[in-house]
């Protein structure tokens, strides 16, 4: 047994670095509207910023159809969706165990399988923001560049949604970075985007249901704090 387990296909790397690098430039871009010094940038005749924003965008929407959709038609990436939108009895047990460890309460992890209830959670959340952010965006472009199709009330309610979705994204994208960057017991999660695999010591502690081999439960394993029922059982106690 390598000291690596598979995480995550070519593919759906290939779709994870290229949604996140547009979605953090959009929302940069647009942040920029909340600093006068940047806002008031300007190249010839249009506000750099708010333009660079635009074009992104488009180029983005245009994406979705050259790029994402042929991408989530792949098996693997289709099979991880799946697991994502899989909700079971264990993803309740993994927010009661986070509850109680936020409260200072002993708790045990269940068991997880390829991704927690947060991770869950966190995909669901990001993709309606994305989807309604891009289709806000999309009416909010066309009348960037002309003001006859839309009326300026519909535009003004839209341009509400697009601002206060994105900045409802701002936490939603810090905690995300957080926790692939800095937080000891998940920055090891990042290893599964770059390079497609990640070490199976933490793989079978964070994972134990989904990683590959996972080994047999160690014998004379401490009981447990406080075991909701059906928590894993085998699994030495880990922080969060
Ligand atoms: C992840 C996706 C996106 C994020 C996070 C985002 C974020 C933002 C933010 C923070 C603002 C400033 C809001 C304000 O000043 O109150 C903004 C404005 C704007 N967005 Fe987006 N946006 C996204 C997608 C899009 C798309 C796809 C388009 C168009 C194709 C678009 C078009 C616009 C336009 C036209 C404005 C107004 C710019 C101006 O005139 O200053 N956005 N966006």
């Amino acid at each position: 047994m390598g000291p690596f387990v598979p995480r995550f296909t070519r593919q759906a790397r290939a779709l994870h670095w290229s949604l996140a690098a547009p979605v953090l430039l959009l929302l940069l871009t647009g942040l920029t509207n909340f600093a006068p010094e940047l806002k008031a940038v300007r190249a010839g005749d249009v506000r750099l910023f708010a333009w660079l924003h635009v074009v992104l965008g488009f180029a983005t929407l245009a994406a979705a159809r050259a790029v994402y959709l042929p991408l989530l038609l792949q098996r693997a990436l289709r099979d991880d969706l799946r697991e994502l939108m899989d909700v079971r009895r264990r993803d309740y047990l993994w927010l009661q165990h986070i509850g109680l460890r936020a409260t200072g309460a002993p708790s045990r992890p269940p068991s997880v399988g390829k991704f927690n209830a947060g991770q869950k959670l966190n995909t669901l959340a990001t993709m309606l923001l994305l989807a309604v952010l891009l289709a806000t965006g999309a009416v909010l472009g066309i009348n960037y560049f002309t003001k006859r199709i839309f009326d300026v009330g519909l535009v003004e309610t839209l341009f509400t949604w697009h601002t206060a979705l994105s900045l409802l994204a701002v936490p939603l994208i810090l905690g995300h970075l957080y926790l692939a960057l800095l937080h000891p017991s998940t920055r090891e999660s990042l290893r599964g985007v770059t390079r497609g695999a990640v070490r199976r010591d933490w793989a079978e502690r964070h994972h134990d249901a989904w990683a590959p081999d996972a080994p047999a439960p160690a014998a004379g394993a401490p009981p447990p704090e406080r075991t909701p029922p059906g928590s894993r059982k085998d699994s030495p106690k880990r922080p969060h």
